[in-house]
């Protein structure tokens, strides 16, 4: 009996062993595709994974340079997803803490390549989960933030690759913790500080590139790292001393640091060396004449040091030399003739130096003899204004000022028929009985039907909306003073005027005509009374003059806002007695139009669309706040009938939403157009917007040199590579053809207020905020991501 059941039981065993281990496999495989499945949608669908599906199987998927999936035993050892060069930044529903909790779920994961897909956000700690984690490489996104602590507990890593994002700090202390690294490679980011010590533990390392960050101070010393090939430590403030470092070197990049010694002698012994560069620093002492003949050497460049020593004919240079750069130092004699073939293949550059008979512009010899020359610091000579000049200049303003205001308002009058009649189909407003004026705001501002969320903050700052007395209005006028007087618009005259409290206003009077009933007034000033945003020049309240018989209304006065600073575009691009907006200025005031138009669009019922908006139409307050002076209002039409909106019901008719939906992208459209100057820093007509987009377009994809080339001179050193950017793609992407194909305002702010934050986070960095603006910078307004 015993025997015969022991082999079935066995059986039974091995049977549901072999099922469970079945089951749990397949379980595994589909928990990955769902991860996977769950990264394509947290990663917003990019193109690069539109294979992506629930019917491949991931693990026998063919392998590109841009998407790979590799399985080791049923799990996923390495994934790479490379998106499209130059990546637009994920919207802002994106969330990095969700990404990285589901890449947690790939635990046996050795390689992960996650470059250009728009990432941001901090690097969460539970990356550290991944603690298989060999290789990395998370170029070109938004990441920012200090590299979190708990990555140190990835032992295993070996290349860490974080080029191109935003992080920010200290290199920390600990990070001798991978010794295993061979690669770490940190470009273009903002890490600042000194770099620890601990590096020089880092027996492995091959490749260290720390280019373009803000560090500072001495580099340690590197001269156990025996495998160390590539050094690149360049756009940095490293110095004073030159590295110590092995011999192995095969790519030196010191460029544009803060270096002022000499050479050592040990660089000569540099006999794999085949890039050097020490350019754009402040060495000094001897030009080692062996450097040009290296053996392996193939690109030197110490151009802009203040490198002494005498060249001979005689002297010998590695034939494989392919560029030499020597201009801008104190070499004297005469350039070597290996140096002198006329191959095209190789570049010799030695300008600014002493050297005898060459067709470079060379300095006369004592030049280079005056070794003593400390490092020149220039005084720097500020402009002064002269004090009568500025009076004069804001006289001129206030002139011109009042000239736009006026046009600003007069196009209350005259704009847009077809909103006009878009209104009239919907029902009418409801009524708001006059008695009830005074107490205005207060019904208003509760009455979350008419007005959302977006325009209780955007009054933040207005005076509450109120009916003014006659008095009041006959008092700020001066009596209606000739000299008050702006001029006459369709639907009557503009005065200018200022209240008792002392702030300035511009008053327009309409006069009742036979075919408006008192009450078309009243829906009209309520109507009127919603157009309020602290990025709008906006109504401040209203005044009714009555017929004293009968006491119906015989006009109303229309009191809004009176903008005194000026248009955008004289600070930008048309400044003849003002100096220009900063870089950060500039944002905030793209800011600022960028919310006035959300608010049109979406912060009033029905939203007004098509706004037609200018740059000469958005002005600056005393503190810089941009309010657009020019929006479609609705008209008190002669029909009898106000322009309404549709109080009753919270939301648009789909079909109206619909419609609406493209005249909604033809502001966007004009957007671009104004942040096409606010960049550019000229003016820009209309029929260049296509060649300018075009410019701006090429230029995000040049490096940053060349981009910077074609900004405004006045914001080009004070403005950070990345916000600069970010501001021309919003900008070429609101100036597509294809309304579709724009941005919400919504992402266009997004991406604005990433700008301002990238830069900020900058400024902040490099405590450089002077630069040369007449205006104290706006206090930072820094936004969270969250
Ligand atoms: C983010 O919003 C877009 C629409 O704006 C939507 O298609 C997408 O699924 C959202 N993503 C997430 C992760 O919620
Ligand atoms: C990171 O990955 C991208 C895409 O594969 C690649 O182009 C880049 O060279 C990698 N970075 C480094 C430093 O190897
Ligand atoms: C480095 O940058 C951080 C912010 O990113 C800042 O708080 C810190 O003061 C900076 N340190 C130095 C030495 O500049
Ligand atoms: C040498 O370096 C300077 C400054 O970094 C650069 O402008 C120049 O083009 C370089 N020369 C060559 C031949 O690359
Ligand atoms: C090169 O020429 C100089 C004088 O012209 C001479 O002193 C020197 O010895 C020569 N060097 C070699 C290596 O021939």
């Amino acid at each position: 009996m015993k025997n015969r059941h022991f082999p079935s039981a066995l059986l039974l065993v091995l049977a549901t062993v072999l099922l469970s281990i079945h089951r749990s496999e397949q379980l595994h495989s589909s928990s990955y595709s769902q991860t996977l499945l769950r990264i394509k949608q947290l990663l917003n669908f990019p193109p690069i994974l539109s294979s992506w599906n629930h019917n491949i199987d991931f693990c026998s998927t063919d392998s590109t340079s841009s998407l790979t999936v590799i399985c080791y035993e049923g799990t996923i050892t390495q994934l790479n997803i490379v998106g499209e060069t130059r990546a637009h930044i994920l919207p802002r529903n994106f969330s990095i803490d969700s990404f990285v909790s589901s890449l947690v779920r790939l635990p046996s994961l050795k390689v992960l390549t996650l470059v250009s897909l728009g990432i941001w956000g901090p690097l969460p700690s539970k990356i550290a989960q991944l603690s298989s984690l060999e290789i990395v490489n998370v170029s070109s996104n938004f990441l920012y933030g200090a590299i979190p602590q708990e990555l140190s507990l990835l032992s295993h890593l070996q290349t860490i690759i974080l080029d191109d994002n935003m992080f920010s700090g200290h290199l920390p202390e600990w990070m001798d913790s991978f010794s295993a690294l061979t690669v770490l490679s940190l470009k273009n980011n903002l890490f600042n500080g000194s770099v620890p010590d601990s590096l020089s533990n880092l027996e492995n390392m091959r490749i260290l590139s720390l280019s373009h960050n803000h560090f500072l101070g001495s580099v340690p010393d590197l001269s156990r790292l025996t495998n160390l090939q590539v050094l690149e430590l360049d756009d940095n403030g490293f110095g004073p001393q030159f590295p110590r470092l092995g011999n192995k070197l095969v790519t030196l990049v010191l460029r544009n640091n803060k270096f002022r010694s000499s050479i050592p002698d040990k660089v000569s012994s540099y006999y794999q060396l085949e890039r050097l560069d020490i350019s754009e620093n402040t060495f000094v002492g001897p030009f080692q004449l062996e450097l040009l003949s290296l053996p392996s050497i193939t690109y030197l460049n110490i151009s802009g040091n203040k490198l002494t020593g005498m060249l001979f004919e005689n002297n010998s240079c590695n034939p494989g030399l392919e560029a030499v750069d020597l201009s801008s130092n104190r070499l004297t004699g005469s350039l070597p003739k290996c140096l002198m073939t006329n191959s095209n293949d190789r570049t010799v550059l030695y300008a600014g130096n002493c050297l005898e008979e060459t067709n470079q512009n060379q300095n006369a010899l004592p030049f280079c003899h005056t070794e003593a020359i400390a490092v020149g610091i220039v005084p720097e000579v500020k402009k002064h204004r002269r004090v009568s000049k500025v009076v004069l200049s804001l006289g001129i303003v206030c002139g011109t000022m009042g000239g736009v205001a006026l046009v600003a308002l007069l196009f209350f009058t005259v704009r847009r028929g077809n909103v006009k009649s878009k209104m009239k189909k919907n029902p009418p407003t409801k009524l708001i009985s006059e008695n009830a004026a005074s107490g205005y705001s207060s019904k208003l501002l509760s009455d979350a039907r008419y007005i959302s969320q977006t325009m209780k903050f955007g009054t933040v700052g207005l005076p509450p909306y109120r009916a003014f007395t006659l008095e009041e209005i006959v008092a700020a006028t001066n009596n209606f003073d000739t000299a008050s007087f702006m001029g006459e618009g369709s639907q009557g005259k503009m005065y200018r005027g200022q209240l008792k409290d002392g702030s300035l206003v511009a008053i327009r009077s309409v006069k009742r005509t036979k075919s408006h009933s008192t009450q078309d007034f009243m829906h009209y000033t309520e109507l009127i009374s919603k157009y309020r945003h602290r990025h709008l020049v906006s109504v401040l309240g209203h005044c009714f003059e009555r017929y004293l018989d009968d006491s119906s209304a015989s006009s109303v006065f229309i009191v809004s806002e009176y903008v005194p600073n000026g248009t955008l575009r004289s600070w930008i691009s048309d400044r003849h007695y003002r100096k220009s907006l900063t870089w950060t200025q500039r944002i905030e005031a793209a800011i600022g139009v960028a919310k006035g138009i959300q608010f049109l669009h979406t912060g009033i019922v029905p939203g007004v669309y098509a706004n037609n908006l200018k740059i000469t139409d958005v002005l600056l307050d005393q503190n810089f706040v941009a309010k657009i002076s020019s929006y479609t209002l609705p008209l008190l039409s002669n029909k009898g009938k106000a322009g309404q909106g549709n109080p009753s019901s919270g939301f648009r008719s789909p079909s109206l939403k619909k419609s609406v939906k493209c005249e909604d992208k033809s502001d966007i459209y004009d957007f671009g157009v104004i942040l096409l100057e606010l960049i550019l820093g000229r003016t820009v007509k209309s029929r260049n917007v296509d060649t300018l987009r075009d410019l701006l377009q090429t230029s995000i994809a040049a490096d940053g040199e060349a981009r910077r080339s074609i900004i405004d001179p006045a914001v080009h050193k004070a403005c950070l590579d990345q916000s600069l950017k970010t501001m021309m793609e919003i900008s070429v992407r609101c100036l597509v053809k294809e309304p579709a194909e724009r941005p919400s305002a919504e992402d266009v702010l997004w991406n604005l207020q990433f700008a301002a934050q990238v830069q900020d986070a900058w400024i902040g960095d490099s405590q450089s905020s002077d630069d040369g603006s007449p205006i104290s910078p706006l206090a930072s307004q820094r936004m969270t991501f969250h």
